[in-house]
This record gives C-alpha cells, structure tokens and sequence, in this order.
C-alpha cells in the first residue's frame, strides 16, 4: 500500500528515443533521452530494426542516468510505467520487457500506458490544476486527433482524425521534398523563420461545407502534400523559406481553427495541444492568439516535453496510481496499433 507521494518510473520506447522519466505524484524529478535519430537519418525515416538494438544497448544506461537525476535508488520507486502501444512493435517489446523485469524483481505495480494518452498526461505536471475536462490536439508523427478528455484514464471520446497523412508525418514528408533532412518538423520550423508565410495559399484539407458534414473534426494532408510537390515542379525559380512558411502556415491553420471549433462547440474551454507537433513555434504563436480571442484557455507543455519523453510516461502511470486503477499484467504485451480509447492496458 502506497500512503506517501508516490515516485513513479516511467519508460518509453515507441520510436527512436529511448526515455526514462521518474516523477513523486505530479513533480517531475528525472527526464532522461538517448535518441537513435542519427543512426536512421541516413535513410530518411526510423528503420524499426535499428531502433529495437539501439534501445537494449540504451536502457540500462538511461535507468541509471534517471535515477541519477533525481537521486533516488531504484529501491525507492513505488511503481513502473512504460509505453505499450502504439508504436514500432519490437521498439515496444524492449520496453515492457525492461519494465516487467523491474516491477517483477523488485515487487512492484506495474502500468502498461497508452503514448498517446501519456503526450496529453504530461499536463499534469509541475502544477495542480485539474487536467481535464479538456479537448486535447494531439500531434505526433503517427496520430494527429481531437479528443474530449472527460477524465484522462478513463473517459477519452475521439471526436477526430487524420484520414490519411498525421501532421508530423506531413512535415517530414514536405522536408524530404524540399531537402531539409529528417525529422523535418524541427528543420521545416526553423526555414521558416525566414520566409513569408503568405507567399504562397496552400490547401486547407477538409475545411469546405460539403466536407464539414462527415469530417468536420478530421484531418486530411495528402492534398497539402500534392498541392506543395506541384507548385515546386512548375515554379523552378521558388523560394524555400518561403514554401516551409507558407506550407506550415496551412498545417497550423488547419489544426487550430478544428481544434478551437471543437472546444467551442463541446463547451469545453480548455485546449491542451501534445506531441512532437507541439513543439512548433509557429503553432504555439498561433495558438495563443487565436486561443485568447476565442476565450479558450490553452495549455501547452514545455518544448522538451512534447516530443517522446519518458516524463509523459510516468505521468500518466502516476495518474492511474493515485486514481486507483488496477495495474497492468507483469506478463503485459505491447499493442502496435491501439487508439486512445484506453490509457492503461
Ligand atoms: O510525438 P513525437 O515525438 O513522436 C511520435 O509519437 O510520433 O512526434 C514526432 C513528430 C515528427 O514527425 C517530427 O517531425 C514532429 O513531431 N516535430 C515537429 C517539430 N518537432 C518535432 N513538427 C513541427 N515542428 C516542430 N518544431
Ligand atoms: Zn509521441
């Protein structure tokens, strides 16, 4: 029985970062990250196979760096989180492997969690308002959604998605075209700075009235990506700045004006945005104004915290800890393709 603040480990291994994360209740102590991106940059994405290597070669060295920061023993930690989907299957193996041999060695609860319902949980940290109710734009490299967050781990309603391309996915699909490298959303972010974000008035997927009646909180980017490819085949003489400016212009347009649309017409006027896209500048600009004329209160994590992170992780483990949900199996598996519906498996 647990009867202090608890501290919580929590340990993510969906992509190319290997992360651990410890926090007491909603204080974080510990945010470590050893990321395997430059081994896969040469290929223009995440081959899977390198990513599960480089993560058994990481994980004891991050445990220790983790515990290291936030100067407790491994003895103190009261109960394990780790990520089990979705995510690159053998990447998420190492984790819930790692994860299970702690709590099984150790004796302790062990937390299956949901990355995408952990990107959102990093909201509680480091402050005690109440998280949720919420709607939530969740912006990754592999999700791009509208949530209702009743209630964190136990009601979530997708009230959207992407039907094709995710945000992240499309920012390192237009770097790859324009030559910036991978990831693309950091490379695009920074070419845009200087350029002009009106130079050029890309599509906004899924915003026409005829569109609105089935996919009014959906996301399209496919028709940006073509709509990008064809003005840089018939204008040879274009400026890259100003395509990254105006390209992310149409993504954080998009993203914002469903996400607010959303809260306003759920009644909900609170507006947390998580994942690797949070992390935007623009978006974040964007964000607060548009937020503020609205009357919607916006929360933001901090840009470390955005992307992959083992804090998340822990968050959400010590959140279904103090709500009192039952702990996952020690025999727990990892699920490549679940949805939100379910923060805990
Ligand atoms: O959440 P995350 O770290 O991993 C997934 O769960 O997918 O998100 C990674 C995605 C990548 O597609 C990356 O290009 C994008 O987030 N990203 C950004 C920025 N930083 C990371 N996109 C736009 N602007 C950024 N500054
Ligand atoms: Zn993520």
């Amino acid at each position: 029985m647990i009867t202090s603040i608890p501290l919580v480990l929590g340990i993510e291994t969906s992509c190319d970062e290997t992360a651990v994360g410890i926090v007491a209740g909603r204080k974080l102590l510990a945010n470590v990250i050893s990321s395997s991106v430059e081994e896969h940059a040469k290929f223009g994405g995440v081959v899977p196979e390198i990513a599960s290597r480089a993560h058994l070669e990481a994980m004891q060295g991050v445990i220790r760096a983790a515990l290291s920061e936030a100067k407790v023993s491994i003895n103190d930690i009261d109960a394990f989180a780790v990520t089990a989907g979705p995510g690159l299957i053998g990447a998420l193996l190492v984790g819930t492997s790692s994860a299970a041999g702690l709590a099984l060695g150790l004796d302790k609860p062990l937390y299956g969690v949901n990355h995408l319902s952990a990107h959102i949980a990093v909201d509680s940290l480091d402050s005690d308002h109440k998280l949720d109710p919420a709607i939530a734009l969740l912006v990754s490299g592999g999700h791009s959604s509208i949530l209702q967050v009743n209630e964190l781990t136990s009601d979530v309603i997708t009230l959207g998605s992407t039907i094709d391309d995710a945000a992240g996915e499309a920012f390192d699909k237009i770097a790859r075209i324009l030559e910036l490298g991978f990831p693309g959303g950091p490379a695009i972010d920074l070419d845009a700075r200087s350029g002009n974000r009106e130079a050029v008035d890309f599509p906004r997927g899924l915003t026409l009235a005829k569109d609105l009646i089935d996919h009014r909180y959906d996301f399209s980017f496919s028709g940006l990506k073509t709509a990008v490819s064809r003005y840089l085949a018939k204008t040879p003489g274009y400026i890259r700045a100003d395509i990254s400016a105006s390209f992310q212009e149409a993504v954080v347009d998009v993203l914002l004006t469903k996400a607010i649309g959303a809260a306003k017409e759920v009644g909900i006027e609170v507006l947390i945005i998580a994942g690797g896209v949070a992390a935007n500048s623009r978006l974040r600009e964007s964000a607060e104004e548009r937020c503020e004329k609205a009357g919607i209160r916006l929360r933001i994590p901090p840009m470390n915290l955005c992307t992959d992170n083992g804090a998340m992780v822990a968050a959400l483990g010590s959140l279904a800890l103090t709500n009192g949900l039952a702990p996952s199996e020690i025999g727990l598996t990892a699920d490549s393709a679940s949805g939100v519906a379910r923060a805990i498996f």
